[in-house]
């Protein structure tokens, strides 16, 4: 077992968090504040290989591993987790897929812009009634004359307002309303209209809209995949972004400790530093473990999925205890600062309410307890069905 980073994991590490504590840190809380999508910042990531870290060279991206694509996130996260999300989307759910599933011709259409930052990627697959049951979306693509039609509506789309590229998930088999009949489509900004800016609790800085497919008609060329089988580029594609997520989630939680931590040692009560308390030590040892523990469970499920081997549960466990951790540990932290944490002169209270959302996207925790559930029971799909009678 090897435990070291490599020399290029470690560079993507430094240079990622050098940018993030000079550029993207000191603007975070006026981004939260001002609920401002800071654009321009996306391009300038692309210029440092960010926004395509673990896309081929030949695609545009700096052609390094997975692993340094969680590497970064969690630096971009730590700095400001609305910017971690965008990245998280635009390249976990929207970039990765096309570069997997697509063909010869798709990939050199569609990844380069994306990998270089010059367009940004969106993944819409939730419906105002199709959340955690995924495979019940409604959203029709009709064939017609060699294409399909897409009609529908589409809920809570990550990067909507700015994205060039959409991963967009219909129903090509009108007769069924289960996962079976669904598939991917590449779509472009102008095929999307945007019709709300949703207002969040946490992720200020980060783009979460509604929009509405109308009367679209796409070409053949715009099929990711076999017609009918785009569930399962749904899935997968959730199973590497699920480990986005919790990179998020431990960025969150490194920046909460952090501040807790310096707080500790400066503020005096009763005579001493309130790290000299007991009561302060065991909160700072327990988010230390839980931070530990999160990080292995992330980068264990990072280097699975590089070595392209099955990663779903532990994708799966890492988000699931990233997310719950960074809950748990950012309301410690404001615990340490006490009424300080509470006000907006300190950045925990950001943490707190950013870290939330993080149980709840790319599948709620009962979800992942759910998918982790049939994996260790080892419920096949057919099982499942016959138990469900
Ligand atoms: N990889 C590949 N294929 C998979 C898969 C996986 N991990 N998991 C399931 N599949 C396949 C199955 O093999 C099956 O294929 P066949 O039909 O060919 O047999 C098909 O997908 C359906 O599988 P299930 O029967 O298991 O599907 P289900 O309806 O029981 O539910 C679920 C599965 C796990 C509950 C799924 O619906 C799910 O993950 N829901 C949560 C949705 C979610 O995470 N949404 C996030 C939205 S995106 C987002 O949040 C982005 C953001 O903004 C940050």
């Amino acid at each position: 077992m090897e435990f070291e980073l490599t020399a290029e994991q470690r560079e993507i590490q430094a240079l990622t968090r050098e940018f993030a504590e000079a550029e993207i840190e000191p603007h975070a809380a006026a981004w939260d504040r001002e609920h401002r999508f800071p654009r321009e910042l996306f391009t300038r990531l692309g210029g440092l290989g960010l926004m395509g870290v673990c896309v081929p060279e030949e695609y545009g991206g700096a052609g390094a591993d997975f692993l340094s694509y969680v590497l970064a996130l969690e630096e971009l996260s730590r700095a400001d987790a609305g910017v971690g999300v965008t990245v998280a989307v635009h390249t976990s759910a929207c970039t990765l897929p096309i570069l997997a599933w697509g063909t010869d011709e798709q990939r050199a259409r569609f990844v380069p812009p994306l990998a270089r930052g010059e367009q940004l990627g969106a993944f819409a697959l939730t419906e105002p009634e199709a959340g955690s049951d995924a495979g019940s979306l409604r959203t029709a693509a009709a064939a017609e004359g060699g294409g399909w039609r897409i009609d529908g509506r589409k809920q809570w789309i990550t990067n909507g307002s700015h994205a060039g590229t959409f991963l967009l998930f219909a129903r090509t088999d009108p007769t069924r309303d289960d996962s079976r009949g669904v598939s991917a489509f590449v779509l472009d900004a102008e095929h999307v209209r945007v019709t709300r800016e949703e207002e969040k609790l946490g992720l200020n800085s980060s783009s979460t809209v509604d929009l509405v497919v109308e009367d679209a008609f796409v070409e053949r060329d715009r099929l990711l995949g076999e017609e009918n089988r785009g569930f399962r580029i749904a899935m997968s594609t959730l199973d590497g972004g699920r480990i986005g997520i919790a990179a998020q989630a431990l960025g969150i939680a490194q920046a909460a400790y952090d501040a807790a931590r310096a707080y500790a040692l400066e503020r005096r009560a009763f005579g001493s530093r309130i790290a000299d308390f007991q009561a302060i030590q065991w909160k700072l040892a327990d988010m230390a473990t839980e931070i530990d523990a999160a990080r292995l469970l992330t980068y264990r499920a990072a280097w699975l999925k590089q070595a392209g081997r099955p990663h779903t549960e532990e994708g799966a466990k890492a988000k699931l205890y990233a997310s719950e951790m960074a809950r748990r540990q950012t309301a410690e932290a404001i615990q340490i600062l006490g009424g300080y944490g509470y006000t907006k002169e300190f950045p925990v209270e950001r943490y707190y309410r950013d870290a939330k959302i993080t149980e709840i996207y790319e599948g709620t925790s009962e979800i992942q307890r759910l998918v982790i559930a049939r994996s260790v029971l080892g419920l096949r799909q057919q099982e499942r069905m016959l138990a469900q009678g």
